[in-house]
């Protein structure tokens, strides 16, 4: 795994640079990323190029031996552009313009916008397409970013209307399909369909569906529309776009078909202050982050482009952006680091090199500070880079449970979740870091994606079930868990004629009769375990594997698959799992608190999260806190 850092040489006068990139190289980077927001110096005025500084700047990089990954500058268009065309400007779902000052006010669906896109994608990637030191691209910055998947301009209407037509033919087909008749929302002509947004009440659940997906299909044409300019100009390269942490905006599965490789950004405090975690959590990982927020991503983009991945932007230490932004505990870095090496990291690229002294970010750490001392992390980086060289290339194999994610699944149970609290990136995040406390490798993968080598397979929920999924899992023959809430709507947003689990009941002989949500604090009791959120009421033609005290099954078993009616506690999640792995010989173990391990083809990494050393049984060593032990296989 390569190391690297992104650098901003428009930042920093250009007597720094050289002096810059020779410390890169010294502190052991070899990937150095540029230009992703450089825009209003590459062009300062429509048409007038400077690519001098640039061109400079990347010599003084080559001549250090540092290889380039380069940004497409397009998450930053200048004002003379914004001015020039000030309807390219995303519009907000209560109708208001997406001002100017930041980054990321563009409208995805903006014609004019788009080719301006591909203008300076062209420019750039003439000017450094074949240069020698440039490995790679990047397309944009963090597509959606700061809220900006959704736009409810009249660019997103003309272009929601075309996908529409396509996709229905006939307004009357599109009434049907979205049950219009209720309330009288019957449309004549697809000219008169608007986004839904600045209804009196909710819209039609139907259509905000479609409108995700449009505009997630809108995301991923802006994009390839960037690859197939780089593709043309700079054969040869990878290219890749780093996605975000936590994010479903738009279907990363199908928007990382297009690229070679899938990167992401790290910022494990930042995500721990800012999601869903408990006050426990949060306490007990104030400076680490919670144990799995690394560790899901990186199993998640790994089945975002073909297994090629990377973490484009690993948070240094302190960021700017969060509600608190405590500083990592010493060893943290170096943690991070390792994990994404234990998980087939291609690169980690730490964002960024040096802490900027102006503008937003300026309380944002870098490995070095805002007077060019090193910061806490320099050394961290030093210490990591020696690691990976001693321990020496890690092949990633076949995790046994294959985790299955789906993009749509989050956004059905966004639009309509019934009960504030189901949050399907939770739902998943759970069950994903209740395999990881047993020890069990995990893959997540697109519904898609091939299931039969695993040996467990696990659905959190799939709501929609796409065509073809229920009879791919009835071929498998390993334990499959199939969560609440799945095959509950038709691709049209609607009741399945058959009910829940619609398309499923091939493999699950049951019906779902009603659904409850409940409130937080409220667990309906089994017998040691506990069923919280949402509770399905099920009729079955097969036995319930688990009954609350007052009798109602929440676990059906049938053959080789089970059926989860509710949200599970930890305690039944686990038991559970445990239970699957035995069937399918998958070998676990409780790990303490704060501990998780990961296997490659030659080593086991464990990493210790906690704030004070963990005694680990299967290799007999105390694991100091935030520390790494790696152990070869076999030994
Ligand atoms: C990312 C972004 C970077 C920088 C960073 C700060 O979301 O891609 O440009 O803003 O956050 O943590």
């Amino acid at each position: 795994m390569k190391l690297g850092c992104c650098y901003y040489p428009e930042h920093w006068p250009e007597h720094m640079w050289a002096d810059d990139a020779r410390r890169m190289a010294e502190m052991g980077l070899s990937l150095v990323r540029i230009g992703e927001f450089a825009w209003s110096r590459i062009e300062p005025e429509q048409g007038r190029f400077d690519w001098d500084w640039l061109d400079r700047a990347v010599d003084v990089l080559h001549r250090a031996g540092l290889q380039i990954i380069m940004g497409t500058p397009t998450a930053t268009p200048p004002k003379w552009l914004v001015d020039q065309m000030p309807d390219m400007v995303a519009i907000d779902q209560e109708g208001r313009p997406r001002g100017f000052g930041s980054r990321r006010h563009y409208c995805f669906s903006h014609e004019g916008y788009r080719a301006q896109s591909r203008r300076i994608t062209s420019a750039i990637a003439q000017r450094f397409g074949d240069h020698p030191a440039v490995v790679s691209w990047q397309t944009d910055n963090e597509y959606g970013c700061h809220d900006t998947v959704l736009s409810f301009s009249s660019a997103a209407a003309a272009r929601f209307r075309k996908w529409l037509e396509a996709r229905y033919e006939t307004p009357q087909a599109l009434n049907a399909a979205w049950g219009n008749v209720f309330w009288s929302m019957e449309y004549l002509s697809f000219d008169e369909v608007d986004p839904p947004h600045l209804t009196v009440t909710e819209a039609n659940p139907a259509h905000w569906l479609d409108y995700r997906r449009f505009a997630s299909d809108e995301v991923a044409s802006f994009n390839r529309e960037q690859v197939d300019i780089l593709r043309k100009h700079s054969p040869g390269r990878d290219i890749t776009h780093n996605f975000m942490g936590f994010f479903t905006e738009f279907d990363h599965h199908a928007l990382g078909r297009d690229l070679d490789v899938a990167t992401w950004d790290s910022y494990p405090l930042g995500f721990l202050e800012q999601f869903w975690f408990g006050e426990d959590d949060k306490r007990d990982y104030l400076r680490q982050g919670h144990p799995d927020i690394a560790a899901f991503h990186h199993d998640l983009y790994r089945g975002c482009s073909a297994g090629r991945w990377g973490v484009m932007e690993q948070q240094p230490g302190p960021v700017n952006w969060a509600r608190y932004n405590p500083a990592p505990l010493p060893g943290m870095i170096a943690l991070w680091t390792l994990e994404a090496f234990a998980h087939g990291a291609e690169f980690t690229s730490y964002f960024r090199w040096r802490q900027a002294p102006f503008a937003q970010e300026q309380m944002h750490a870098g490995l070095l500070r805002p007077d060019s001392g090193e910061a806490e992390a320099a050394d961290e980086v030093r210490g990591a880079a020696a690691r990976i060289a001693e321990v020496g290339p890690q092949q990633t194999v076949r995790a046994p449970a294959a985790l299955v994610f789906s993009y749509e699944a989050a956004w059905v149970c966004g639009i309509q979740p019934q009960g504030q609290s189901f949050r399907y990136l939770e739902l998943a995040f759970e069950w994903y870091s209740a395999l990881r406390k047993l020890g069990i490798d995990v893959d997540i993968v697109s519904p898609d994606a091939p299931l039969h080598d695993y040996s467990m397979v696990l659905v959190p929920t799939l709501p929609v079930v796409p065509e073809g999924f229920a009879e791919r899992l009835q071929a498998l023959d390993c334990p499959v868990l199939i969560g609440p809430r799945s095959g509950s709507k038709t691709p049209n947003f609607a009741v399945p004629s058959n009910l829940a689990p619609g398309p499923l009941r091939m493999i699950l002989p049951l019906m779902v009769a009603r659904v409850e949500s409940l409130r937080s604090g409220i667990t309906e009791e089994g017998d040691g375990f506990g069923v919280t959120r949402w509770l399905e009421q099920v009729n079955a033609d097969c036995g319930a594997e688990y009954t609350l005290k007052d009798g109602r099954g929440v676990v059906f078993h049938n053959d080789n698959y089970r059926y989860l009616a509710g949200w599970p506690d930890r305690a039944l999640l686990t038991d559970l799992i445990s239970q699957m792995a035995a069937e399918a010989d998958v070998k676990t173990r409780l790990l303490p608190k704060g501990l998780r391990i990961r296997r490659t083809a030659t080593h086991l990494f464990a990493f210790n999260y906690s704030a004070s050393p963990v005694r680990f049984d299967l290799t007999g060593e105390t694991i100091g806190a935030a520390s790494v032990s790696i152990t070869p296989l076999g030994s």
